[in-house]
């Protein structure tokens, strides 16, 4: 079966390529990627316009998708639905689930759940067993069985002497530990930004420097080993500052951000609304702004969900007494579409390249981030014109509890194809047709 995807504009940010191009898929396989190739030579025509992109399926490298433990939240099946959804065919989950990924079955289980997906889905495997902080789980082992990286995530490695080893140990295989930068301490009994707005409302804050002294403490820690660290969902300004300097000096470190930091802050935490607490927690104006600097200037690498789904049930709780994280596989395109692409922060190439090359690189992820002939067909075609409103209610995801609910954002994926396949499609939009064989 050959699809054709005729006359879209290409991007590739791994060769470069920005350009009005088709694109032949044979099977599961990019064909060829010329000017006017013929609608015959394909058994069906998706007719793109010059407006519209054509990418490598995007890659988000920070997700929970709770399987196993909690299906009330998301499935391996509805998370990856969600993924596509949002322009998304390589996904990693991270292994705070029940029980949580720190064993080869457990590693097993999830690359078995992926199989019915169509999507690609690699397991971040725990650093250490049952995310205790105790024990190094087997890094080599769960390596070779599939998992692409390291993390407590959800919890930071509290001993910077476990860090030290798993970096150590990490560093022979050349994988990335992902820092999951919170000091316990500092953090207490926090439930959102420490600052001006957490003394207006009363709610114990977090300073931004729970953060930013583990950042601090795990570069030395780089430096000292030589291993990779990779930051996850960095949210504050003196972070930022650590992280620029410390690969201005060529250490082995690597950053995320995720679009609610970009485009909110703990402002939005004035209506006591649970859609807005997640850890590390929304933060100041000032944080916002060296986000923004630092996506543009590549000091941040990745742009990540932390897609974390959590029951309306629980979403319902006082704020104080709810649950960390907000769901964002079906925003996180458009919110970078509207607040930099239109904005004209980045350019689609580099737009593309933080949501889809640079992750797979930095994940080693062979089979994912470019648009190339030869490589497996996973492929977005965005509309970054189309305006929409965001409808929790339409979410394929199985939770809700987004902080985007009813802003109206510019720019969504229309078509995903993962392996091939065409797993999502906004009918309305593509003029398709088979052609006559
Ligand atoms: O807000 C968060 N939620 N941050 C995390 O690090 C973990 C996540 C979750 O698992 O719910």
């Amino acid at each position: 079966m050959k699809k054709l995807l005729k006359g879209g504009r290409v991007l590739d940010p791994a060769s470069g390529l920005d350009a009005v191009m088709d694109v032949l898929i044979d099977g599961n396989v990019i064909a060829a990627i010329e000017t006017d190739i013929p609608g015959s030579s394909a058994d069906e025509v998706i007719e793109l316009h010059a407006g519209q992109w054509v990418a490598p399926g995007l890659v988000d490298v920070h997700v929970h998708f709770r399987d196993p433990g909690s299906p009330d939240k998301e499935t391996t099946e509805t998370g990856a639905a969600a993924a596509v959804a949002g322009g998304f065919t390589t996904v990693c989950v991270m292994p705070n689930t029940s029980p949580v990924i720190d064993s080869t079955p457990m590693v097993q289980y999830i690359l078995n759940a992926a199989q019915s997906t169509g999507i690609q889905i690699f397991p971040i495997a725990a650093v250490t067993r049952g995310l205790e902080g105790e024990e190094m789980t087997s890094i080599g082992t769960l390596l070779s069985q599939g998992a692409v990286g390291f993390s407590d995530d959800g919890r930071p490695v509290a001993s910077a002497n476990m860090m030290r080893k798993a970096l150590e140990y990490s560093n022979m295989f050349d994988v990335p530990i992902v820092c999951h930068a919170e000091d316990c301490t500092l953090f207490g009994n926090g439930v959102m930004h420490e600052g001006y707005y957490s003394t207006l409302l009363g709610l114990p804050g977090i300073p931004s420097v729970a953060e930013s002294v583990m950042v601090a403490r795990d570069i030395e820690l780089a430096r000292f080993t030589g291993g990779r660290v990779h930051f996850a969902h960095i949210s504050s300004k003196e972070s930022v500052s650590l992280i620029r300097k410390a690969k201005a000096e060529g250490l082995r470190i690597t950053a995320e951000t995720t679009p609610h930091y970009l485009a909110l802050t703990d402002a939005c935490c004035q209506a006591y609304d649970p859609d807005f607490k997640m850890n590390g927690p929304l933060r100041g104006e000032a944080d916002q702004k060296a986000l923004i600097e630092a996506v543009m200037d590549g000091t941040i690498d990745v742009i990540a969900t932390d897609h974390a789904p959590h029951t309306p049930d629980e979403k319902s709780m006082a704020f104080d007494c709810a649950p960390n994280g907000v769901i964002g596989l079906e925003t996180s395109l458009s919110i970078m579409l509207t607040h930099f692409y239109h904005t004209k922060k980045l350019n689609p190439l580099d737009l593309i390249a933080m949501m889809s090359t640079r992750p797979a690189e930095i994940f080693k992820l062979k089979h994912s981030g470019r648009l190339a002939v030869g490589e497996r067909a996973d492929v977005v075609v965005i509309d970054p014109e189309q305006s929409w409103v965001v409808d929790p209610a339409q979410f394929h995801s199985k939770s809700r509890n987004t902080p985007f609910k009813g802003q109206t954002l510019k720019g969504r994926a229309i078509l995903t194809l993962a392996n091939g396949q065409c797993l999502y499609q906004q009918s309305s939009l593509l003029k398709r047709s088979a052609m006559a064989v």
